[in-house]
């Protein structure tokens, strides 16, 4: 493609060093479609005549079809998917091929191409988001009243729903999601027209041009626009963050999985064995998501570092963009997909999570409120608790065991009812302000993202 300016054929090695085909070829049904675009921009600059345009247009379909069906041969010498495609095109069409790349460089041509690729793994990547908080839904659902205690540095604190622990995750996933989708607003901006750094002398229709990709903005800087590569790390920043809710959740699974909390029983046929401890039932999937979130991390930080030093404007550095990128998006998509198959049939062992919900010291809070309610000021209520809890250890009694003789020796504001708000049912039912998980706030909310993600289809 530069063959007037050189005399020797590149090194073997700059090939191979150099190449990005190997993993940029999946660009293709974008490269194509900019290159559609880009014709008719050249039609309507009288570049090319109707019917070249049409040769082209029909060579690039052609050569799209061949590469679905894996009869396209990509070479290694021609660098990247660009090069590739333009070669093809223009060894089946001849001269109307070769006025294709007026008015272009690859600088524009591939921040197009990834700006097209980030656009539709977005919308992929929300779907399938969506898809996992109806699966963890639906276990919310099928639980709606299970109890089980809720944490605070993994010590047992107060009694939630198993339900309303679940949507803690549909909450996280919903601010992904809004933040791809704020996201889409940066990404969708056209960069073709910018050449290689300053334009063209030939003008195109720019704007003309973004309308015919469904873009509504171009880019109004064009060293920017051949150089910015902002919308790729706010993606992986995305990714990332998901990837670290699945991670959190993970964390639970995994520990729920335990014989030591018994709270879930994964299906086998999303956990694996032990090829020496014929007892093992390992949640593997959990776990490799916990550890890939690691690597989405990392995609995220290559590309910043890529980024750090990058004189104006393009830079060969950029094409390492792509590994990380295509990386993040391969990962998140299938860890989500299998997240979902694996919550859908997940089992919750009830009888497991009753048990730790009874511990009597999940209400020692409770109890501290009852205090507050009969005038006691709250930090000397904690401080009353505090030494009941002391002495119900001591004694090997619990809460409801202790008597109110017992309890009126701690505070004389304790009353003859003060064993009824040892109960679990009053104890949730009393958590009514917004966001708290008394059954009937939780059975709403169920109900609110019943609702919005039935309607919530991409935009
Ligand atoms: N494969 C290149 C990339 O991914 C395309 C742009 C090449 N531009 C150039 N001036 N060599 O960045």
């Amino acid at each position: 493609m530069w063959k007037g300016r050189f005399q020797t054929e590149t090194s073997n090695l700059l090939q191979r060093y150099g190449e990005s085909i190997s993993y940029d070829w999946r660009l293709y049904p974008h490269d194509i479609a900019g290159s559609i675009a880009h014709a008719g921009g050249l039609l309507d600059a009288g570049i090319l005549t109707e019917e070249e345009e049409r040769q082209i247009v029909n060579g690039l379909h052609e050569i799209e079809r061949q590469i679905e069906n894996g009869e396209f041969h990509f070479q290694t010498n021609l660098e990247d998917i660009h090069m590739n495609i333009e070669k093809a095109l223009t060894d089946k069409i001849g001269a109307a091929g070769a006025k294709l790349h007026t008015a272009r460089s690859r600088n524009d041509q591939v921040a197009l191409d990834v700006r097209l690729y980030c656009r539709a793994e977005t919308r992929a990547i929300v779907d399938r988001i969506s898809a996992l908080q109806k699966s963890l839904l639906g276990l919310a659902a099928s639980y709606p009243d299970t109890v089980l205690p809720g944490y605070t540095h993994l010590q047992r604190g107060q009694p939630v729903l198993f339900a309303h622990h679940l949507l803690a995750y549909l909450e996280m996933l919903e601010r992904d999601k809004a933040r791809l989708r704020d996201g889409l607003r940066r990404i969708e901006v056209m960069p073709l027209g910018s050449g290689a750094l300053a334009g063209s002398t030939i003008l195109i229709n720019r704007e003309k041009v973004a309308e015919r990709l469904g873009f509504s903005t171009v880019t109004q800087n064009s060293m920017d626009a051949v150089s910015d590569r902002d919308f790729i790390a706010e993606l992986l920043f995305s990714i990332a963050l998901t990837g670290i809710h699945l991670s959190r959740l993970s964390e639970d699974v995994i520990l729920w999985a335990t014989a030591e909390f018994a709270f879930i029983e994964l299906s086998d046929a999303h956990t694996t064995g032990s090829s020496l401890m014929p007892q093992k039932k390992n949640p593997d999937i959990a776990e490799l998501t916990r550890g890939k979130s690691g690597r989405l991390i990392g995609n995220l930080t290559s590309l910043l570092v890529t980024l750090k030093g990058l004189p104006m404007t393009y830079n060969r550095d950029l094409q390492e963009d792509k590994e990380p990128l295509f990386d993040s998006i391969d990962q998140i998509k299938l860890a989500l997909e299998v997240y979902a198959e694996m919550m859908t049939v997940a089992k919750v062992r009830t009888e497991n999570t009753l048990r730790a919900a009874s511990d009597p010291f999940l209400l020692a809070t409770d109890l501290a409120d009852y205090l507050v309610r009969h005038g006691i000021p709250f930090r000397e209520a904690h401080e009353v608790i505090g030494k009941l809890t002391a002495f119900s250890i001591l004694e090997k009694r619990s809460f409801p065991e202790i008597t109110l003789e017992e309890y009126r020796q701690f505070s004389p504001a304790f009353e003859a009812d003060v064993h009824q708000c040892l109960d679990l049912t009053t104890a949730l039912e009393a958590r009514r302000a917004t966001g708290a998980p008394s059954p009937s706030n939780v059975h709403a909310q169920i109900t609110r993202w019943q609702e919005t993600l039935a309607q919530s289809s991409f935009c």
